[in-house]
């Protein structure tokens, strides 16, 4: 006779044959992924010098005042890279004054000198492009074709500031007095406070340090502690190049991550500022810098919209979704979050996608067959599977992928059904997953993108050229990809609205957040 347990197992496994098969081989399957996955050799560096384990301070690479360390993991295996110093209050106020120091003479260099340093740091970074991406691609996880384009992306900051720093004109108003000439000059700010994240351990750097360097300021850096060997290549570039000491300098940590980040916040040598992170992070800092009163930017959170109208070019869509919405895996800012799609192209345009999706192939970022790589630590996937489980409960269906794969790996998917109660109508998933909300009308579609208090990127895709003035205007956000799905570079200012930040960065605006505008009164004439 069956027993009753057997007797119930028997009848499932009936009743969903498939089922016991499908655990073991996703396990198996899973098992010799890892085992892949673990080996993969990482590249050797033609360069090994660029791989620095001590923090940058007036051109010395030194360790904290304390032994404390903490390690740097590849996000694929989580084997270590590296330890680095986890400095804390003491030294950042130390970096702070050597920033001080070097301000004296740094702003008082001509726009020219500057252009020079700049673009041989350009170069530099160009000339080591492989060596830099394979740190990038360590630390961070992206794949190594994704990483060699940051690197280019990233040096295109150096480049474009430096053609800014021979630019920062001043004006001549006409005035109404008689005896009274009026003018306005810029200058740099002041020592600036820099805090980058993980998700592009390069560009967000340069981005920020071509404007700061340009405009005549000098910097205080703390990059992510994920990924802090990026900042410090970089240093070391900076400094063979003839960077003068001082004028950049980075602090790493971990564990004191809140410390410095306060410490740079309350100083009052510092001047500015930046910060590209959270919406919940960048609110801190900012009530931190204001009882200074510092100039601030803030690239913070969104909710990127990415709306597809009926008189779309489908494939152009599908290309675009794909491109803006898994791009480092899911986890930009401007990243799609929530992607609305008009009846009359849905299925059409879902059955597309997922088609795309299914060619997908995650894996390290060094294998030359991974499309896409690990999210940066295992923490990560958290959000996605909450995500993805909290659709599915309240009517969602899987097109494609949503299986954690272990450690920090997740399948890239595709959700249908997605309604306003889901809780990625409200959060930033920050991972791969493409959720598709079916609409009417334009003023629905308009209503529901900006039905969120975040503003940072909003996309469709229209050939209409009517509604794409219409829906351009008014999408509540700072950056508008009509028809595109990528629409980061150096030329056009980045940024948000709403609680997606202040400032511009790159552009012929990014340099105007690192000065200051003074006006001179001349009487006497
Ligand atoms: C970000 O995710 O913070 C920046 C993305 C970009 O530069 O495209």
């Amino acid at each position: 006779m069956i027993n009753v347990v057997a007797r119930s197992t028997y009848l499932r496994a009936c009743l969903n044959p498939s089922r016991s098969f499908v655990k073991k081989s996703m396990l198996l399957n899973r098992a010799s992924f890892h085992s892949a996955i673990g080996a993969v050799a990482i590249p050797k560096l033609s360069d090994p010098s660029l791989l620095r384990h001590r923090a940058f301070v007036n051109n010395e690479w030194v360790s904290g005042n304390t032994s404390d360390v903490f390690a740097v993991h590849d996000p694929a295996t989580s084997k270590e890279i590296g330890l680095l110093p986890d400095m804390g209050t003491e030294e950042t106020r130390d970096a702070i004054q050597h920033a001080s120091k070097a301000f004296q003479e740094w702003s008082q260099t001509t726009g020219k000198t500057r252009h020079d340093l700049l673009k041989k740091w350009y170069d530099a970074v160009m000339e080591n492009q492989e060596d830099l991406a394979t740190i990038l691609t360590w630390e961070n996880g992206k794949t190594i074709g994704e990483a060699r384009g940051e690197i280019a992306y990233g040096a295109t900051f150096f480049e474009w500031f430096a053609e800014e720093a021979v630019r920062t004109y001043g004006t001549v108003i006409p005035s109404h007095m008689p005896s009274q000439r009026f003018v306005t000059i810029k200058q740099p700010v002041g020592v600036v406070g820099i805090v980058t994240p993980w998700n592009f351990p390069t560009a967000m750097i340069t981005r920020k340090v071509g404007a700061a360097l340009a405009a005549g300021c000098t910097v205080v850096i703390k990059p992510g502690a994920e990924t802090p060997y990026s900042a410090l290549a970089l240093c070391e570039l900076a400094q063979r190049v003839g960077i003068p000491a001082g004028v950049v300098n980075v602090v790493t940590t971990h564990k004191h991550v809140a410390d410095v980040g306060k410490e740079l916040c309350l100083n009052p040598t510092i001047k500015k500022i930046s910060f590209t992170g959270s919406t919940q992070v960048g609110k801190l800092l900012m009530s931190q810098a204001s009882s200074t009163m510092k100039k601030v930017s803030m690239e913070l959170g969104g909710n990127a919209a990415f709306i597809v109208f009926d008189d779309a070019d489908i494939d152009a869509a599908v290309e675009g979704a794909l491109a803006s919405k898994y791009r480092g895996t899911g986890q930009t800012c401007v990243c799609a979050n929530r992607i609305f799609v008009q009846k009359g192209v849905y299925d059409k345009f879902a059955h597309r996608l997922a088609e795309k999706v299914r060619e997908f192939k995650v894996g390290h970022g060094f294998s030359i067959e991974t499309t896409h790589g690990p999210m940066i630590n295992e923490k990560a996937t958290e959000k996605v599977k909450h995500h993805i489980e909290d659709a599915l409960s309240k009517g969602a269906k899987l097109l494609v992928g949503g299986k954690h794969l272990g450690g920090s790996f997740f399948e890239p998917t595709v959700l249908t059904g997605m309604t306003k109660d889901m809780a990625v109508s409200d959060e930033e998933t920050f991972g791969p997953i493409a959720a598709l909300y079916e609409f009417d009308t334009e003023e629905e579609v308009i209503q529901a993108a900006n039905d969120t208090p975040f503003g940072l990127a909003g996309y469709f895709f229209s050939r209409d050229i009517g509604r794409v003035w219409r829906v351009a205007e008014k999408l509540e956000t700072g950056m508008v990809g009509v028809n595109s799905g990528i629409i980061s570079n150096c030329y056009a200012p980045f940024g948000g609205v709403k609680e997606s930040g202040v400032g511009r960065e790159g552009s012929l605006h990014g340099i105007d957040d690192y000065m200051n505008i003074k006006y001179i009164n001349m009487g006497g004439i």
